[in-house]
């Protein structure tokens, strides 16, 4: 058996009574803590890839993805950003162990295919990728989890296919389109790609994708977000830079959203911070908004036991289908 690592967890004086002892609301909530806490440091054996688990390979017209698939119940589709693969999802993919957790690597990512020249890529080829998972899962309707660009394939997804989508987590993305100068900066980086390939690209993004916190005192953060942009190809690289310079602004997709959705953006996100997180979560009937602390761009990898809660408690306030 393999023992957990100890668990600290701070007690506030509101929690307890005029002589010091927990109240029992506050000791279930703690226990509660404690057990998301052991199961976010919980780590499973870690395959080639990455990730704890093989994937399986799913055709997808030109390509096939690799697709991992852990447990039971509401499926939820986990899609990853820019330079990311599926394992940013980690954490998610090993605790979230109520509902069918799908997390596939895009075209030109990690295990999956590669088209070899950047017409291969573009919103309505990822979405659609998306889209024939699930046709191929059996999947009619599924919780669509997107982090960034993984948000943008999603308001893509909403626009092609809207009965597919039965309720949208959106965590650090934004609505709107590269403006003139964000277009310049994915022309030199295309070029960084093409000329010098993964590494430079990651360590001109690094800076801007972590909290000041999170590069302080996690550095096997810094590495696990190296290992995944290793595993773009060259070709992936440049198709998506070309797919994020030239997405359509999204407001006006948000706002005919009906389905329930969940925002979350970290404190310290630089690429969408949380002013836009809440704004654009205004656009979205009823759609909630919560800011993770200690975390830059990638919540999920950055805070997974916050990010997990978050996740955890809307899932399980679903409706059921
Ligand atoms: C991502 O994390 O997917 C990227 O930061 C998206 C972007 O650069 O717009």
């Amino acid at each position: 058996m393999t023992p957990f690592e100890t668990v600290e967890l701070t007690v506030y004086p509101y929690e307890c009574d005029a002589f010091g002892h927990l109240n029992q609301a506050a000791l279930l909530t703690l226990l509660e803590h404690a057990r998301w806490d052991a199961l976010a440091r919980f780590r499973v054996p870690r395959s080639p890839a990455g990730g704890g688990h093989e994937p399986i390979r799913v055709p997808v017209g030109d390509v096939e993805l690799a697709v991992e698939m852990r447990g039971e119940g509401v499926p939820v589709l986990f899609v990853h950003g820019f330079p990311f693969d599926r394992t940013m999802w980690r954490h998610q993919l090993a605790t979230l162990s109520r509902v069918r957790r799908i997390a596939p690597d895009l075209r030109g990512v990690g295990g999956s295919g590669t088209p070899p020249t950047a017409d291969g890529y573009s919103l309505a080829r990822y979405a659609d990728d998306l889209v024939a998972v699930l046709d191929a899962l059996g999947v009619r309707q599924a919780v669509l989890c997107g982090l960034s660009m993984g948000g943008y394939v999603i308001f893509e997804l909403l626009r092609r296919h809207p009965g597919r989508v039965k309720a949208m987590i959106l965590a650090d993305t934004k609505p709107q389109a590269d403006s003139a100068e964000a277009k310049r900066g994915r022309e030199e980086l295309t070029q960084v790609a093409q000329r010098e390939g993964q590494d430079a690209v990651i360590e001109r993004l690094l800076p801007r994708l972590l909290a000041p916190v999170t590069q302080a005192t996690q550095p096997e953060v810094a590495g696990q977000v190296r290992e995944m942009a290793r595993r773009w190809s060259v070709p992936g690289l440049v198709g998506a830079l070309r797919t994020l310079r030239d997405r359509p602004d999204s407001t006006e997709t948000l706002r005919g959203v009906r389905v329930p959705t969940l925002v979350l953006v970290g404190s310290d996100d630089e690429i969408a911070p949380p002013d836009t997180a809440r704004a654009m979560a205004q656009l979205i009937p009823d759609a909630q908004c919560h800011v993770v602390p200690a975390a830059g761009h990638i919540a999920p990898l950055e805070q997974p036991l916050a990010t997990s809660r978050l996740l955890a408690d809307f899932l399980r306030a679903l409706p059921p289908s």
